[in-house]
């Protein structure tokens, strides 16, 4: 008797389990980067497959090229296709709206990641969600980085004015992390009470060779002596500023070069060569985007949710805001610390 409950109770766990990883592996993700050749989204997407392949889902990932009108081709061609879930970075996320409705009229869950669209096209849809970061959290912590550099190296004020000369590097136009963190970070160097003074300010679309080519301008037309500190809203454009400051014969790093030579430059993101430029003392310092918790939090909402279940923060192991979102925090990253994320 004994036994044989234990027996049935041995193949109903058996059965269960077998259901769940069949279940999910009936799963197929389509999901659309807004480019490929992002070295951020890069990140998050090989932290898809591996969320996906933990999960024994299958995903499928295009690059939409910059291009909105290629991306919305694509999720037409993945409904066709009959994928159970949608996870869009979108290229223009004014342009959002239409991919949710698409998503609804296909009863599909989407989640949107890293270009955050209107809450109301998140409402439109109630398997619509978003996986992101709070801009604010990144802009602050570089504005205090450099606040901090500032009152502790009194020579770093060049020109003994009292005041930091800063440039400002921002990424692309009408995405929330470039206004938000530019916004941020001027605010965190006000709050630590600093004098500052911005003399230049550019858009360099998240590119290094941009964030490069508009330094040099920079220092062309400011002087180098002009120029007390560097605020980039990515790594890519920070370590192209740092080329640029290393043809100057600055920024060449604490290994037998002259450490007065130094201008701080600060990105966001934590990606590899930043992580380097940090250890280096190319670059003073950066905070964590943290690509796997937003790849592993989109693909568990895309696989729960297309397998019927309900998603809640238990149900995904991430805090679900608003039944809506999901903030992954970031993280300060200088010398001190660079070594855990790399
Ligand atoms: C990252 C950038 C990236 C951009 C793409 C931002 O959150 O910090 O490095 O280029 O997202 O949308
Ligand atoms: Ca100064």
């Amino acid at each position: 008797m004994k036994k044989s409950l234990l027996a049935i109770a041995a193949t109903a766990a058996l059965s269960m389990a077998v259901a769940t990883s069949a279940q999910a592996s009936d799963v197929l993700i389509g999901s659309c980067i807004y480019k490929f050749d992002d070295t951020f989204m890069t990140g998050v997407r090989n932290n898809m497959e591996q969320a996906a392949t933990t999960l024994g889902a299958e995903i499928e990932l295009v690059d939409s090229q910059n291009r909105q009108p290629m991306q919305n081709d694509q999720v037409d061609t993945f409904i066709t296709k009959g994928v159970n879930a949608l996870i869009i970075n979108p290229v223009d996320r004014s342009a959002a709206g239409p991919l949710a409705d698409k998503a609804k009229a296909a009863d599909l869950p989407i989640i949107f990641v890293n270009r955050e669209p209107d809450r109301k096209i998140l409402d439109s849809w109630e398997k619509a969600y978003y996986v992101g970061a709070k801009a604010e959290e990144s802009g602050t912590i570089g504005g205090q980085l450099i606040a901090e550099y500032f009152k502790a190296h009194p020579e770093a004020d060049k020109n003994g004015d009292g005041k930091l000369q800063y440039i400002l590097i921002k990424g692309e136009q009408g995405h929330q992390d470039a206004t938000l963190r530019s916004e941020y970070c001027v605010k965190a160097m006000k709050d630590a009470g600093l004098d500052i003074v911005e003399v230049g300010s550019d858009n360099a679309n998240w590119d290094k060779v941009q964030g490069h080519d508009k330094m040099k301008n920079f220092i062309t037309s400011l002087g180098i002596d002009g120029i007390e500190a560097v605020l980039a809203n990515n790594d890519d454009m920070a370590l192209g500023a740092v080329e640029a400051l290393k043809s100057e014969g600055y920024n060449l790093g604490t290994d037998g070069k002259d450490p007065s030579k130094f201008i701080p430059v600060v990105g966001v993101d934590a990606t590899a060569p930043a992580l380097q430029a940090i250890s280096k003392g190319q670059m003073l310092g950066t905070s964590l985007n943290d690509a796997k918790n937003q790849g592993t939090a989109a693909v568990r909402i895309a696989v729960k949710a297309a397998n019927g279940e309900e998603v809640t923060s238990e149900s995904i192991g991430y805090t679900l805001t608003d039944g809506k979102y999901v903030w992954i925090p970031y993280v300060r990253v200088t010398q001190e610390n660079y070594k855990d994320f790399m």
